[in-house]
């Protein structure tokens, strides 16, 4: 018996229809889940009267014999059986005989690999929001570092106004602690169980899909079994959530290849985080940072490619759901392996204070400031702008920034503009007078950073309690 073919069908499967339709090369990871998923369902089918406490005791004892001998690397993946699913049943009756025909009463493997997605999903989840963590703390630390540092911020790619550097790791900070929002957020839609819809409707026996919920530690179950077999929708909320994570993780990715050029040179990545090249001796590649940039397409491919899978389908379940793995296996694998090694690389980075102060002030990144000097003095703004703009064109033409005007040249070119006003458009005074909460005067930095410090310790002390 076993778990053999199903006698509706009298020939045996066709080998290449077999490889093609098996999910066992994939979905091998799952077994663990698989298996905390049956103890739950058979303790749950022994208390309902459904089976006998003797039978759920042997099966309950055969499926942790499973469990070990694959986290020994001892089970080979058995094609004959196309799921893991299936081998772990017919493991299971090798070891314990025809009583573990008993496991799948009241249950499909539609509703049984969906519990085993929402398991091992529940399970990443906490571990992504660790290493998430890990990630904005090295942000924090580089942000505290760097407190003392101007460099030009950017608009377009052009040198605008002076910000921080501080500042400028915050911004990320600040980005990934919405993905941190985001994914708890969604653990919280992901933590219900599906287990007690059967194929599609429920099932005639006795059995509280309540209590297998509440066995496995799941918060909530599916209110509707038509739903339960069909929903992806906790997978490609995933996908979308890493989607975002490696839109910001690509644009830091980009900004530390392009501060690391020898153009720029802000900063330097750590020998640990660099490699060289097989052709030419001088070469030191951000390969990490590219790989992160890089790294977020196929991310966003597996993120449409589900999408695509999943419309259109007719309730309830479908064949086609099963492509949801390698897609959802591959990004979780991809973005935990982004997220520790950016962690590592943003910890160990270097930054050129004296080529960043070098660059710094021959960037006329003080003229919104003198524009606002003359406001203060009541010239409109647009007036401001206008003659700020014709002076900087000019000072350009005559290869000067404004620290070498002198009194002659502004009488004849700007009479309105004051000499002493442009010693005030240092770096350090520019970035003094923006001291909104937000903004980039060194104390409104302070308190960014204590605020990132005191949502660290909170999400550090969650995480803690997640995992104990
Ligand atoms: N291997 C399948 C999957 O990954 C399990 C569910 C199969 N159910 C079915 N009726 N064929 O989705």
């Amino acid at each position: 018996m076993g778990v053999a073919r199903s006698p509706r069908l009298k020939a045996a499967l066709d080998q290449r229809a077999a490889s093609f339709t098996a999910s066992l090369f994939f979905d091998w990871r799952l077994l663990p889940y698989d298996v905390t998923g049956s103890i739950a369902h058979v303790t749950m089918l022994a208390e309902a009267g459904v089976v006998s406490r003797q039978d759920c005791d042997s099966i309950v004892a055969g499926l942790q014999t499973v469990r070990e001998e694959w986290e020994a690397g001892a089970l080979q993946p058995r094609l004959e059986w196309e799921d893991v699913h299936m081998n772990v049943e017919g493991r299971l009756s090798e070891l314990i005989g025809p009583v573990a025909g008993k496991l799948h009463t009241g249950r499909s493997r539609n509703d049984q690999v969906a519990l085993d997605m929402h398991l091992y999903l529940k399970d990443v989840g906490h571990q992504m929001s660790e290493r998430l963590v890990a990630m904005i703390s090295a942000l924090a630390g580089q942000a505290k570092a760097t407190s003392d540092v101007i460099i030009p911020g950017y608009t377009h790619l052009q040198a605008a106004q002076p910000v921080l550097l501080s500042h400028h790791f915050l911004a990320y900070a600040d980005m990934l602690r919405r993905d941190y929002d985001r994914l708890r957020d969604w653990l919280i839609r992901t933590d219900r169980s599906p287990l007690g819809a059967g194929a599609l409707s429920g099932t005639p026996y006795p059995t509280r899909p309540e209590r297998t919920a509440e066995l496995l530690g799941l918060a909530d179950v599916y209110r509707n079994s038509l739903d339960a077999v069909s929903d992806r929708d906790f997978l490609l909320e995933f996908l979308a959530w890493a989607a975002i994570l490696m839109v910001h993780l690509s644009r830091l990715g980009e900004e530390l290849v392009l501060w690391s050029s020898q153009e720029f040179g802000y900063l330097t990545m750590d020998d640990r985080y660099a490699t060289g090249s097989s052709m030419m001796p001088q070469k030191k590649n951000p390969d990490v940072a590219e790989l992160v940039r890089g790294k977020a397409g196929r991310v966003f491919g597996h993120l449409s490619g589900l999408l695509v899978v999943m419309k259109g389908l007719p309730l309830a379940y479908h064949s086609d759901m099963q492509e949801d793995k390698e897609s959802v296996f591959d990004v979780v694998d991809t973005v935990g392996a982004v997220l520790t090694v950016a962690t590592g690389m943003i910890e160990t980075l270097r930054v050129n204070r004296d080529r960043i102060r070098m660059r710094l002030g021959h960037d006329f990144t003080g003229a919104t400031d003198l524009a606002d000097m003359m406001v203060q003095h009541g010239v409109p703004f647009r007036e401001a702008h206008h003659l700020v703009g014709d002076l900087v064109a000019r000072l350009e033409r005559d290869a000067m920034g404004f620290e070498n005007v002198t009194e002659e040249y502004l009488a004849r070119y700007a009479p309105t503009i004051p000499r002493a006003w442009l010693d005030e458009l240092t770096p350090d005074a520019i970035v003094a007078r923006r001291r909104q909460a937000m903004g980039t005067a060194p104390e409104s930095v302070a308190g960014q950073v204590a605020n990132l410090e005191k949502w660290l310790k909170r999400a550090v002390k969650l995480n803690a309690k997640t995992r104990a």
